[in-house]
């Protein structure tokens, strides 16, 4: 049987529409997805959106809609979105899909026969922007650092999962990598709060949130947004809360912001172990995308639609633009102008000139080369740490070099001049030009196969048309 690959992306919310911070997550993991497949494994690709909670709730009764319809909206206008970004994921869940909603409460009823879930009261900070509840410590001036937002003292009857129970073996399985954090310096996160002021349990219930799904044990109340949400890895799979999970089980890589990598790395981790169930293999954590040093927020107006983008620069400009923004765990700060910028040096001039270039030069000449195979083992080395702005830069260098070696050779004198030796150059950079639409196939797959087209009928079009 071949390898299984099973990549995750964290389930939206449906409380506003997609933005570029959530296509930045999702072409990664297309990225990955592609990347698997030509190693011939059999790879599954989840994606998603997340809908109960009362966030979610309270931007539907703003809007007169019933959440139900809300979310309907919202959740369509995600895949809508990942089919204009080329994503191929193999199955999209919705948290209210009925399949998943039964699984949820499957679930629920184990942990609860088995002790992990208990009855008490919860006090605790709840910033509904977060879905989350914080600590005196992550509040700056009494307030969400994300949100900008006082949250909300709750105090209520609720259900706890253990999770001091679970920490010690946590952090075993931290420290061994069997569950592998990454970049390292999350991983020194996760570790200094379970080490230092240690895991409480946590509430997973909440009473007066009716959008949401009902413990099967008590009706009153609702579960926690996030046990819900969690599930979804498995759910995505076709899982129904079985002994067994499913054959993609555990998941390779799960994809997820920092924001969200506490709660990846200590609730959905308690839920596995007390379902006796694998953890994931390696959380893969990255940064933000910010807009002019800041988070992208409607409030301050520096927010880059992601339709714009398209709009801008085609599917595939906006999958380069975004996976070549920075290095993928840290903070990458991006504005139209650096875009537009990025855009016309890389692909409009330096890859767009080069096929025009070559083929026009070539016109009458008519030298060959055969399509090179690439050794995709060796090239991914590349995209084992996640680097997808080296591998794209490793690309983009080898542009740079067969345009430069035209420059250098005067290639489009040098074919009256010494029409063998430019024949000989021609071949090589035909060469270049076809390992280049090979590389470019995970990131950028419809501007490989036009490539890969035009080296065929040696008609040159235009790729990435210059934005003034
Ligand atoms: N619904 C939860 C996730 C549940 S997963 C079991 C959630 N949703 S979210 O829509 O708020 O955010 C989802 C992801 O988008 C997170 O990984 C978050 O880090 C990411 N991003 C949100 N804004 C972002 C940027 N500006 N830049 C990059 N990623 C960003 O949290």
């Amino acid at each position: 049987m071949s390898k299984k690959f099973y990549v995750t992306t964290p389930i939206y919310y449906v409380n506003a529409k997609p933005h570029i911070g959530h296509a930045y997550t999702t072409v990664a993991a297309d990225v990955l997805a592609r990347f698997h497949k030509l190693l011939g494994e059999e790879v599954f690709f989840s994606a998603g959106t997340d809908e109960h909670g009362l966030k979610i709730q309270q931007k539907a009764a703003e809007a007169g809609k019933q959440p139900r319809e809300f979310a309907d909206e919202i959740s369509g206008q995600f895949k809508d979105l990942w089919e204009k970004l080329n994503i191929k994921y193999s199955d999209f869940i919705r948290t209210t899909d009925d399949k998943h909603k039964a699984a949820v409460q499957v679930v629920l009823q184990k942990l609860f026969d088995k002790g992990a879930i208990y009855k008490g009261t919860y006090k605790g900070l709840y910033c509904v922007g977060c879905e989350q509840f914080l600590n005196e410590k992550d509040l700056i001036e009494g307030k969400c650092p994300d949100h900008d937002k006082k949250p909300e003292v709750v105090e209520e009857e609720a259900y706890l999962l253990k999770l001091a129970a679970i920490q010690d073996e946590l952090i075993k399985r931290i420290k061994s990598k069997e569950f592998h954090i990454t970049p390292q310096r999350y991983e020194n996160e996760v570790l200094s709060l379970l080490e230092g002021e240690g895991l409480r349990d946590v509430s997973v219930s909440r009473k007066n949130v009716s959008w949401g799904i009902p413990l099967p044990f008590d009706a009153e109340h609702t579960t926690y947004v996030w046990v819900d949400a969690f599930l979804n890895y498995l759910t995505v799979l076709g899982w129904g809360g079985e002994e067994k999970s499913s054959k993609f089980w555990p998941a390779d890589v799960s994809l997820i912001g920092k924001d969200i990598l506490r709660v990846h790395a200590t609730i959905w981790p308690a839920i596995l172990l007390h379902l006796g169930l694998p953890l994931p293999k390696q959380l893969v954590v990255h940064g933000h995308i910010l807009s002019d040093g800041k988070k992208m927020s409607k409030t301050l107006g520096n927010a880059i639609s992601i339709d714009e983008m398209l709009e801008k620069f085609g599917v595939d400009g906006t999958r380069y633009l975004l996976m070549s923004a920075g290095a993928f765990g840290e903070d990458v700060d991006v504005t139209m102008e650096i875009l537009v910028e990025r855009y016309n040096a890389q692909l409009a001039n330096n890859l767009g000139n080069l096929v025009s270039r070559v083929i026009k030069i070539n016109e009458g000449i008519g030298a060959k080369n055969e399509a090179k195979k690439i050794n995709w083992e060796e090239e991914g080395k590349r995209l084992a740490d996640f680097q997808f702005n080296d591998f794209l830069d490793g690309v983009f260098k080898k542009v740079n070099e067969a345009n430069k070696k035209i420059e250098e050779t005067k290639l489009w004198e040098l074919v009256k001049a010494d029409e063998d030796k430019a024949k000989e150059i021609l071949e090589s950079l035909l060469g270049v030009l076809s390992e280049i639409s090979e590389l470019l196939e995970l990131f950028l797959p419809e501007t490989s196969e036009k490539i890969k087209k035009i080296l065929e009928t040696n008609k040159a079009e235009i790729l990435f048309p210059r934005i003034k």
